[in-house]
């Protein structure tokens, strides 16, 4: 039986081959190596130095993460009689002109396709389906779907534009009401237009410091993510004679962020210091963010990790099998309190309880000062099929009567640091929390940042193959304009 809710036509197109590999490989594995060091991103933009460009090195960095040699297959036709999970990885967001194209992770494991938006209001129903999700991840590809709705509206009048842009940004931001990424990053953009002027005749002016403003995202973003992934591997004691073994919930690799991840960025960076490490994956129901999307990751990236059920967390912990829980965060309000995918409470609680160190990993843009606790985070109900069926079959009698929060909320007395893009931060939270937050702001006004950087190009960005290759024009899903 299939989701009889799932009635939208596909919009796919399987996902284009990965890097090369090869010297193509070294060299994606050289860049990753040089943006923990500190010194990729602002070298490789002054080179290359335009938005597209950020971009491509977020996707390589990410690529090189997993495994940039091996071989993507799309679509069904490669399915041998076992199904084998496809390789190949790629950003989980992409662009040529006009087009966003995402990873489509609702059919991950089993195929590599890609999703095409080109509006707001499809990115919306992108982010909404979870064709797209992780808060880092919706927030980068809010912020550039609403930049598509922009560029539609450049020869539109004032005032219409103004109810466009400004009806996109609200669809965009009620999509998925937790992660406060989304609401922070479409902001931004809607700010980089109101400073231009609201109802200013000059659509091109607009457009392109909305542009401006969305690639300035991905472009910290990038950086916020290595300087997280960074601070995480200082924060973890390894043992001497055995890996360590970190329990993880959810997704929260480089397919939920974009560049290298948030609490697997942290892993992956252990695994390619040569630090050993074992993953205790989550499946992480109902979803199944765990078992189709980290076991995949992971399995590329070659971290060793073992898949389980969500309900044995608290006999490994009771065995002495966890030695560290790290997850990520959806919102962190300013005591502390932390929203993340429904499961984490549960974990947090049995890790207090077995004296296991909980660790937090996120960025800063997590962080949501004006969300006094937890109890003010907004958590997103979700429909009924999600329990009612697992990819497509039913596992309840019809029409059972479900409750589907996908968040819950750690309180802070819970958590033993929060990994972050300005270091480890500890109780007292919400004094900690706001010096980081301000320490951030700092840094991201003293950086040249993206616009420096990209004005700075010497040379315009070389073609990317894959990235070229025209789209055959798909039939437009029936997204309501709101
Ligand atoms: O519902 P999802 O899959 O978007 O939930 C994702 C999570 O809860 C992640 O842990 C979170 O976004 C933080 S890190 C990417």
């Amino acid at each position: 039986m299939t989701d009889p809710t799932d009635t939208r036509p596909p919009e796919a197109e399987p996902a284009p081959p990965a890097a090369p590999a090869g010297d193509g490989a070294d060299l994606a594995r050289r860049r990753f190596f040089r943006q923990f060091a500190g010194d990729l991103f602002h070298g490789a933009a002054g080179v290359v130095g335009a938005a597209q460009a950020i971009q491509r090195v977020s996707a390589e960095a990410a690529s090189a993460i997993l495994d940039p040699s091996s071989v993507a297959i799309g679509g069904a036709a490669a399915v041998p009689v076992v199904p084998a999970p496809p390789t190949g990885f790629r950003t989980p967001f992409r662009e040529t002109p006009g087009v966003l194209h995402l990873v489509d992770q609702r059919k991950l494991p089993d195929v590599l396709e890609e999703y095409r938006v080109r509006t707001a209001s499809e990115t919306a129903f992108a982010i909404r389906e979870m064709i797209v999700r992780g808060a880092p991840a919706i927030g980068q590809v809010g912020a550039i779907g609403l930049t598509l709705t922009a560029d539609k509206a450049r020869t539109t009048r004032p005032y219409a534009r103004r109810a466009t842009l400004r009806g996109a940004a609200k669809t965009l931001i009620n999509a998925r009401p937790t992660a406060v990424n989304l609401r922070w990053a479409v902001e931004r953009v809607m700010a980089a237009y109101e400073a231009v002027g609201d109802l200013s005749e000059d659509g091109d002016a607009i457009a392109d410091a909305m542009r401006a403003e969305a690639d300035t995202i991905v472009f910290e973003t990038t950086e916020d993510h290595g300087r997280l992934a960074t601070f995480g591997l200082e924060e973890l004691t390894f043992p001497e004679d055995r890996p360590l073994r970190i329990l993880t919930h959810c997704n929260t690799g480089p397919l939920a962020c974009g560049q290298f991840g948030t609490a697997l960025g942290v892993v992956q960076a252990a695994h390619h210091a040569g630090r050993a490490v074992h993953v205790w994956v989550d499946e992480t129901r109902p979803y199944l963010q765990g078992a189709r999307l980290t076991a995949w990751e992971l399995a590329q990236a070659g971290v060793p990790h073992t898949l389980i059920p969500d309900v044995a967390a608290g006999h490994l912990m009771a065995n002495g099998e966890v030695d560290a829980i790290l997850v990520g965060a959806d919102r962190i309000a300013a005591n502390g309190d932390t929203a993340n995918k429904v499961g984490t409470y549960t974990l947090a609680v049995l890790a207090a309880r077995h004296g296991v160190p909980f660790f937090v990993a996120a960025p800063i843009s997590t962080v949501d000062l004006a969300t006094p606790d937890g109890a003010s985070i907004p958590i997103e109900e979700r429909k009924a099929n999600e329990v009612l069926f697992v990819r497509g079959v039913s596992i309840a009698p019809p029409d059972t009567e479900v409750r589907n929060p996908a968040f819950d909320v750690t309180p802070s007395d819970l958590i033993t640091g929060i990994v972050s893009d300005e270091g480890v931060i500890r109780a007292p939270f919400p004094e900690g929390l706001a010096e980081a937050v301000a320490r951030r702001e700092l840094r991201r006004k003293s950086a040249p940042g993206f616009a420096a950087v990209s004005a700075a190009a010497i040379a315009p960005v070389a073609p990317v193959a894959d990235a070229e290759e025209p789209a055959p024009p798909p039939p437009t899903p029936a997204v309501v304009e709101s």
